[in-house]
């Protein structure tokens, strides 16, 4: 018999920004500590893509990376990927980092897809900041900033898809 305790529901989260470099890496290695954290690790899919092919097969920016380690997040075995239509059959939440790459997501999205495409940062109760800034070309205050916003909307997403999905 199966234990109570062991979750037959998968449940499969995609983070999207420009190059896969900063920000959704970032929120890959953020959110996947927090699942940990609350031992979903098992049944919560998580993976991060680009919108743009700038930066395919690279490792995530190296002010990323160090900003990450600072908090303890390890990022470094990352490699930056394109979109692409599969994600939109593979992935239960397609969530972007901000309104230009929502577009291009929803530009994208098949009819057939069941994928529920949103700004990450929506997920953050707490907050009325809607976009997570390109911290690409600015100096390293913009990573710090990037992870306090996703660390709270981590939070949110979180609490989210323990009710919806594993109450
Ligand atoms: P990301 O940041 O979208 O958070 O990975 C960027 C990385 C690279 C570029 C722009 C944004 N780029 O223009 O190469």
């Amino acid at each position: 018999m199966m234990s109570s305790n062991v979750r037959s529901k998968q449940v499969s989260v995609l983070f999207v920004c420009l190059g896969n470099i900063c920000r959704s890496p970032s929120a890959q290695a953020v959110f996947e500590a927090y699942i940990k954290n609350a031992k979903l690790s098992h049944c919560i899919l998580v993976d991060s893509c680009g919108t743009a092919s700038y930066h395919i097969n690279e490792a995530p920016d190296s002010r990323a990376i160090a900003a990450a380690k600072r908090r303890g997040y390890i990022m470094a075995h990352l490699r930056g990927r394109q979109l692409c239509l599969e994600d939109f059959e593979r992935f239960d939440y397609i969530l972007a980092m901000d309104k230009e790459n929502l577009a291009n997501i929803q530009a994208l999205k098949p009819v057939s897809s069941k994928a529920q495409v949103a700004l990450f940062l929506d997920f953050d109760t707490q907050s009325s900041i809607h976009e997570v800034p390109d911290p690409y070309y600015g100096g390293a205050q913009g990573f710090e900033q990037v992870l306090n916003l996703i660390e709270s909307a981590s939070v949110g997403l979180l609490q989210h898809l323990q009710q919806k999905h594993f109450k």
